[in-house]
């Protein structure tokens, strides 16, 4: 039996990088997706977004996994998108049962040059663009009445500060303040929430240039240094992993958590 066998799928920012992973991962255990992706560079951020092709590239291997897949083009923060996309997976599959609210951007940068711009790009992302995905999903999930699981993601950063990157971290300790509420609110429908905080993973956010600059500046920001356990960067299929997990009826009475994928990081002395 596959983990997320006859579930129907909705993943955020699934062009590459972690969103991809998981994407692929939840086919390999059964799902049909929903994919979107905004496909278009965000100025206020230094990390590359997903191109077109390469949200179709992760339709293709949804496809080579298994799953069938309904994709597009939707900005988190705009909710009338993410609506849409939903509501064209709705048509094709009849249900949505397990979220993944992945999309996110961050910028390192020392909170008194953070300008409104820069702040509303990252905060809306990471907070507005759960919230949005949410109250994409929500509806359809309860008129269903057959539960589901919705996964946010958030960041080491959204269990405790960091540096210099406040706007992410807020946003990343915001979502877990949704998640907690939500997981109040929902489990009567059976709808369970809850929220993953990775470490440093190496996709075009975690490996993009700055990060190596920054680690050249400041070696205490030497991410092997970060983590307790003898691990740079973690991989994003090991996110992937917990995510799934956090799906699956493997999990069915965990709602309200916010799991570590952290190498130990927000634990250590
Ligand atoms: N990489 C890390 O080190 C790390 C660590 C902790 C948490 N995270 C979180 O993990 C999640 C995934 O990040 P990643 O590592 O895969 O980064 P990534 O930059 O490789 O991928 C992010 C994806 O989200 C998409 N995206 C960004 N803004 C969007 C928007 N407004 N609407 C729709 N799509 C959008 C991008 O196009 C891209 O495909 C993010 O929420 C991030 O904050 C990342």
């Amino acid at each position: 039996m596959q983990l997320l066998e006859g579930k129907v799928g909705f993943v955020t920012g699934a062009g590459h990088g972690q969103g991809r992973t998981h994407a692929v991962r939840m086919a390999q255990e059964g799902a049909n997706l929903i994919l979107c992706d905004i496909c278009a560079p965000i100025p206020q951020t230094q990390a590359p977004m997903a191109t077109y092709e390469e949200l179709e590239e992760t339709a293709r291997l949804v496809e080579a996994a298994g799953g069938q897949v309904v994709f597009g083009i939707a900005d988190v923060r705009d909710r009338a998108a993410v609506q849409a996309i939903v509501d064209k997976g709705l048509a094709k599959f009849g249900s949505v049962d397990v979220v993944s609210a992945n999309a996110g951007i961050w910028k390192p940068t020392p909170f008194l040059d953070i300008e409104d711009d820069e702040y509303d790009a990252i905060v809306d992302t990471s907070m507005r663009g759960a919230w949005n995905t949410c109250k994409a999903v929500v509806p359809s999930m309860i008129a269903n009445g057959r539960g589901g699981s919705i996964v946010i993601t958030s960041s080491a950063a959204g269990i405790r500060g960091q540096a210099p990157w406040a706007h992410y971290a807020a946003a990343k300790h915001a979502v877990v303040g949704l998640m907690r509420s939500l997981a109040n609110e929902l489990a009567k429908y059976s709808i369970r929430v809850n929220t993953v905080h990775p470490t440093g993973v190496a996709t075009f956010m975690g490996m993009q240039p700055v990060v190596a600059e920054m680690v050249e500046k400041e070696p205490l920001f030497l991410m092997g240094a970060a983590n307790m356990l003898p691990i740079d960067v973690i991989q994003p299929e090991d996110v992937s992993n917990a995510v799934v997990w956090l799906m699956s009826d493997q999990a069915q009475w965990v709602t309200g958590v916010a799991l570590p994928v952290d190498a130990g990081n927000t634990n250590k002395p």
